[in-house]
């Protein structure tokens, strides 16, 4: 029996529309091409309180049902997807207090796909969540993904997509496999 691999894509934004959060939807939409399960934990949808570390070594018995929904969602999954917009040079407190809510059990030895939106493309908010990854013991892979406002489709009120998927990520992967 085949096991499809779970991927949980944590959002960073709470922006509506959202680039970083049209990214995530992007790379959620190739991950499944893939046959993967992608769940897409969005924090419009469920707002966290801010993190209290008196919950750090429980996070299941976290008080609020957001946590814990998150804390399920992420014992369950095999890799993660951190997005984040560029937030003054790095990634945003709204990605960073998510992870603050989880631990290490969580994110052991998983593969960890890090995507970012903003700052002209700059690696800034990916280069940081790589650090964050590897204090969680995580495995963030190589590849990742940083956007501009160009890589998308333009206006509307969803999240916009991603428009050109081989001039936003050359050379290292292709968001429809190619
Ligand atoms: C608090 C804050 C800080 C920001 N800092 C930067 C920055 O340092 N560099 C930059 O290029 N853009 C910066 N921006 C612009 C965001 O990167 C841009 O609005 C991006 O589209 C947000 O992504 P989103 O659409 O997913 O929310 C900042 C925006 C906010 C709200």
């Amino acid at each position: 029996m085949t096991h499809s691999q779970t991927v949980l894509l944590l959002t960073g934004s709470l922006r509506r529309p959202s680039h970083s959060c049209g990214l995530c939807h992007s790379v959620a939409d190739a991950l499944g091409n893939f046959g993967m399960a992608v769940t897409i934990f969005d924090q419009r949808e469920v707002t966290l309180p801010l993190h209290d570390s008196v919950w750090h070594k429980t996070p299941e018995q976290n008080p609020d049902t957001g946590v814990r929904k998150l804390v399920q969602l992420a014992e369950q999954a095999d890799a993660f997807v951190l997005a984040s917009p560029i937030y003054h040079n790095g990634p945003s407190g709204v990605l960073k207090n998510a992870l603050d809510h989880l631990a290490i059990k969580h994110f052991a030895y998983k593969p960890v796909g890090l995507i970012s939106h903003g700052g002209n493309r700059t690696s800034q908010a990916v280069d940081q969540m790589r650090i964050w990854v590897r204090g969680l013991l995580g495995h963030a892979i190589t590849t990742q993904i940083c956007t501009q406002n160009g890589d998308f489709e333009a206006g509307g009120t969803d999240d916009p997509r991603i428009s050109n998927r081989k001039r936003t990520i050359p050379r290292t992967c292709s968001l429809n496999g190619e």
